[in-house]
């Protein structure tokens, strides 16, 4: 990918050979990405991968050791402060005060912003109904779901209607409604035109939302691409299949037509080509006559990702 959009102009946000170590600890070890106005990156891996120290580079919250970071065409070393004018960040922890209400927190952000008074009200009542926040807004945030807290802390980033917009793990330990809520909001916000940086330890998240994917490890990029490109290379999504008894005669049916991967628990792997092969396969198995005791898709996970990419597990397993 060039680092120019088809008009000729640079990336919203650039990252060349980043390098960032914390004493012995070398957490950025020649990072590269770019994300063109209003799409989507998805920065993917593990904890300690250096997800956090990216966004808090590219938010000028933490100096580089060496390497490029330009947001907008610029510099986030030679002018931090003209890359925050532009920016909005929802951290991995909350930055909300829980003692004031929804709307409280949102005009305190407007203020910090130097908004004038009015003009901080009205735009904490834009977000609020953009956020779907409007009932709770008298509220202290304190007394706020984990959800509607993320969805609270993410309307205090846009209060500066940032051009560019990071959110560290959004949706890490929220449950899949408000998970799904969030998602809803972060289209809408693309949708809206914000270029977005988000990071995030599950593939089916950045799968989701992400236009490109880039996956980092032991703070090196190890693969990146769309998130088709990426499923592509480690082998797409599978169905599995666990039948009642016979499962040795089912592996033997279906290995007449797919490759089938056996797992620990009884269940059968085969790669899945669409939905049309759930239903192939329950009618194979249906004329030899064998009962499917459980049968679903199941979608790469990041742990499958880094055993295609890596050739290893990153649980080392005793030869
Ligand atoms: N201020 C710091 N001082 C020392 N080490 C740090 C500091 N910040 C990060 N590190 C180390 O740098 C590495 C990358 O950390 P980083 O927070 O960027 O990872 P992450 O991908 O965000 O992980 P997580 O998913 O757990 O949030 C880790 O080994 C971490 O311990
Ligand atoms: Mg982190």
């Amino acid at each position: 990918m060039t680092h120019l959009d088809n008009l000729g102009r640079e990336a919203m946000v650039y990252v060349e050979n980043l390098t960032k170590s914390f004493g012995e600890v070398k957490a950025l070890q020649g990072v590269d990405l770019t994300v063109h106005e209003g799409n989507i990156l998805g920065l993917l891996g593990p904890n300690g991968a250096g997800k956090t120290t990216t966004i808090n580079v590219l938010t000028t919250l933490v100096r580089p050791d060496g390497g490029v970071a330009r947001v907008d065409g610029i510099d986030v070393t030679t002018d931090p402060g003209a890359v925050r004018s532009r920016i909005g960040l929802t951290g991995q922890f909350a930055a909300l005060d829980d003692n004031l209400t929804a709307r409280e927190n949102l005009v305190l952000f407007g203020r910090l912003l130097k908004l004038g008074g009015r003009r901080a009200r009205i735009r904490a009542d834009e977000l609020l109904e953009e956020f779907g926040l409007s009932d709770a807004a008298d509220r202290h945030s304190g007394t706020f779901s984990g959800g509607m807290k993320r969805r609270l802390d993410l309307a205090a980033s846009m209060v500066g209607s940032p051009r560019v917009l990071f959110l560290d793990e959004p949706t890490t330990g929220l449950d899949p409604r408000s998970r799904n809520a969030l998602w809803e909001v972060v289209r809408t916000l693309k949708a809206s035109g914000v270029t977005i940086v988000l990071t995030t330890q599950y593939l089916a998240e950045a799968d989701e939302l992400a236009d490109d994917i880039v996956v980092i490890d032991h703070g090196r990029v190890i693969a990146a691409g769309t998130s088709s490109e990426l499923k592509t290379r480690i082998g797409g999504s599978s169905v599995r299949v666990r039948v009642h008894g016979e499962s040795d005669r089912a592996r033997t049916v279906l290995s007449t037509r797919w490759p089938v991967t056996p797992a620990d628990d009884d269940t059968l792997g085969i790669p899945a080509e669409g939905s049309d092969t759930l239903v192939d396969v329950v009618r194979l198995l249906d004329e030899n006559n064998i009962a499917v005791a459980e049968i679903g898709f199941q979608e790469p996970s990041l742990d499958d990702v880094f055993l295609a990419l890596t050739g290893s597990t990153r649980i080392e397993v005793p030869t």
